[in-house]
């Protein structure tokens, strides 16, 4: 399922004294089965961005064309575009909202009108891709959870719907290092089996790095970069003058070439970063 932005303009309050252009003619194209990372310091318009890829905001002018089907005209159906496209709010703790972890993770199946058993299957899928345990906490109320917990419990009532196009807003925002860490291992594990589409937003060039095929940057309500990360990461100075700056390992590298250690100009892989350090620092581990 792919998703292309085109010329797409948003502003809220317009004609108000509140005016804001968050959005200003943007140009994006989704294929089917990528990872991408939508990064941009706060208010640059990522939260904007991607609610209208489910049409949840529609644009002010603009085109957003979901699998072919411009989902801006009036005779769209947006729960079909909902059940294909689902999307994983900031803090999206704050809704859950039924009595039972089982209830609000079926919630979007069950208005789907599937039948139980289906409901389910889904419902057990669901949790087990996020690692919560379905004997354990189907009962729980949502708001007996940790923090870590109700994240997965509200990205699994997402998944429940078995979307094409899977879209998490700061998904780890707040979370410690290691719910962090979970949390980011089951969405990549679930794009490399499940083959979906999935946009990443995040504030971290750390987590994005670790993650994603393609980085799109973004800065006051335009898109500033995109590329494949290696070659995002080659702008480092334009990066650093939005506020954000590269992986920390990218600034060892660039020091270690700044005193004369030659690192290929070219490595700017995770992996290849990792063999080449260990080959300067003796060799025996790469
Ligand atoms: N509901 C709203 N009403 C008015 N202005 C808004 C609203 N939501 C966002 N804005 C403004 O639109 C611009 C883009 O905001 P948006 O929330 O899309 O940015 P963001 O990149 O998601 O930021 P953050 O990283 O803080 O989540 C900002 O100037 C913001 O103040
Ligand atoms: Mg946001």
């Amino acid at each position: 399922m792919s998703i292309s932005i085109k010329n797409l303009t948003y502003i809220y309050d317009q004609g108000s004294p509140f005016e804001t252009m968050a959005l200003e003619d943007v140009n994006l194209e989704i294929e089917k089965g990528e990872f991408v990372g939508l990064i941009g310091h706060t208010g640059s318009g990522k939260s904007t961005l991607i609610q209208h890829m489910n049409g949840l905001i529609k644009p002010t002018m603009g085109q957003i064309i979901v699998n072919g089907f411009n989902i801006t005209e009036d005779k769209v159906k947006l729960s079909e575009i909902r059940k294909k496209v689902g999307l994983v709010f900031q803090y999206p703790e704050y809704q859950l909202f039924e009595e039972t972890v089982y209830k609000d993770i079926a919630f979007g199946p069950t208005n789907l009108g599937l039948d139980k058993e289906e409901i389910d299957i889904r419902v057990r899928n669901a949790m087990d891709i996020v690692s919560l345990d379905f004997e354990e906490y189907k009962e729980k109320s949502p708001f007996e959870l940790s923090g870590g917990q109700k994240r997965r419990a509200a990205i699994a009532g997402v998944l429940a719907m078995e979307p094409e196009v899977l879209i998490l807003d700061e998904p780890t925002a707040g979370l410690d290092p290691r719910g962090r860490d979970e949390i980011l291992s089951q969405i990549k594990r679930l794009h490399d089996e499940k083959k979906i589409t999935v946009i990443l937003v995040s504030h971290s060039m750390e987590d994005i790095a670790k993650l994603v095929d393609r980085i799109i940057v973004m800065h006051n309500g335009k898109i500033e970069l995109t590329g494949p990360k290696e070659e995002v990461f080659k702008h480092s100075k334009r990066l650093e003058e939005i506020g954000l700056g590269l992986p920390q390992i990218l600034y060892l590298v660039n020091a270690l070439r700044a005193k004369g250690i030659p690192i290929d100009e070219n490595v700017i892989a995770f992996d290849a970063i990792k063999s080449e350090i260990l080959k300067l620092v003796g060799g025996k581990h790469a």
